[in-house]
């Protein structure tokens, strides 16, 4: 069998997050410059069904066997394997190379399985088609995340902009202009399922507040989704900046991204939020292409650990 490389995509969520765990719509888009890629090659000479694992990003260079079953590329080559029903396991190693950092809002944990559930199909002969795939980055999400909305694995899967609602089909979103975007790195590490858990048991305390704040992120969404159609960079700005009111006042943001987002704004920002789990991770500014540099800047004085620049191009 040849060597096979596939990868999968980052994502950002640029409305909505969190309140989409609770029904309300999402607007995220692929964050295509930032990928997880894994390889897989034939191991040689070695028992048959031996799959060895090496991410040195993860600390690991193991065989399948050795991975605890609640281990996340464990659950992904598990259930990949079995989706592909075959009766016998190949024989390889499986690198696994991430470009952006686990752990800081940009679905990491969905790319991984994604790229995972790729590489070995498709080392296999027969590629999953990208239903599956997406089914099998939700199973694994469920056992990190514990109560995932879906839309990690979704954009990802998929890797196009969308809205994403829990329980409907997903509707693909054009943009009508081109947004530019720049994406900063606190540098704090943040698990989704704690701020997610965390969320859920504020909510069990001030229903009545917390399901009022979850309702005005959803209508954002709707705002938001229609300027990204109409081409409307201020609006979408103004909707992220009010997302971003909303995401504080649950609890969600942190000093480190409070920083970031107001120097972004500062320095002439149409809108800046946080994007994925929160209390950490990384904010998202959407910036005229103009005040690219000098938003850079601002961040990186601001004490931003890593830079990124990503655009949506008008279809
Ligand atoms: O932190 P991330 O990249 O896993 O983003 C999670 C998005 C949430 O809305 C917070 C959780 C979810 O499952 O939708």
């Amino acid at each position: 069998m040849p060597n096979i490389a596939s990868s999968a995509c980052a994502k950002l969520i640029l409305l909505g997050e969190h309140a989409v765990v609770y029904g309300q719509p999402a607007l995220a888009i692929p964050f295509s410059s930032q990928r997880i890629k894994a390889t897989v090659e034939p191991l040689i000479g070695s028992p048959s069904g031996l799959i060895r694992i090496i991410a040195p990003q993860l600390g690991l260079d193991t065989p399948l066997e050795e991975l605890s079953e609640d281990n996340l590329i464990a659950q992904a080559l598990t259930l990949s394997l079995e989706a592909l029903e075959l009766t016998q396991r190949p024989t390889c190693v499986l690198r696994i190379h991430s470009s952006f950092p686990f752990a800081s809002g940009l679905g990491s944990s969905a790319a991984i399985t994604i790229a995972i559930a790729r590489a070995i199909s498709s080392f296999v002969g027969h590629p999953l088609p990208v239903e599956e795939v997406n089914a099998i980055a939700f199973k694994t999400e469920q056992l990190m995340h514990g109560n995932p909305s879906g839309i990690d694995n979704t954009v990802i899967a998929y890797e196009r902009p969308l809205v994403f609602t829990k329980g409907f089909p997903v509707e693909f979103v054009t943009p009508g202009d081109t947004f530019h975007f720049i994406v900063a790195d606190t540098g704090v590490k943040k698990s989704t399922a704690l701020t997610v858990a965390q969320l859920a048991q504020h909510r069990l305390e001030h229903p009545q507040r917390v399901d009022s704040v979850i309702l005005k992120i959803g209508n954002l969404v709707g705002v938001g989704s229609r300027a990204l159609l109409s081409g409307d960079n201020v609006a979408l700005g103004l909707a992220m900046t009010d997302n971003q009111g909303y995401l504080h006042e649950l609890g969600l943001s942190s000093p480190e991204l409070d920083t970031l987002i107001n120097k972004a704004l500062e320095a002439g920002s149409l809108g800046a939020k946080l994007t994925g789990g929160g209390q950490g991770g990384h904010m998202i500014a959407l910036v005229n292409e103009a005040d690219i540099s000098t938003i850079q800047q601002a961040l990186l004085d601001a004490g931003a650990k890593t830079i990124y620049t990503t655009r949506l191009e008008k279809a």
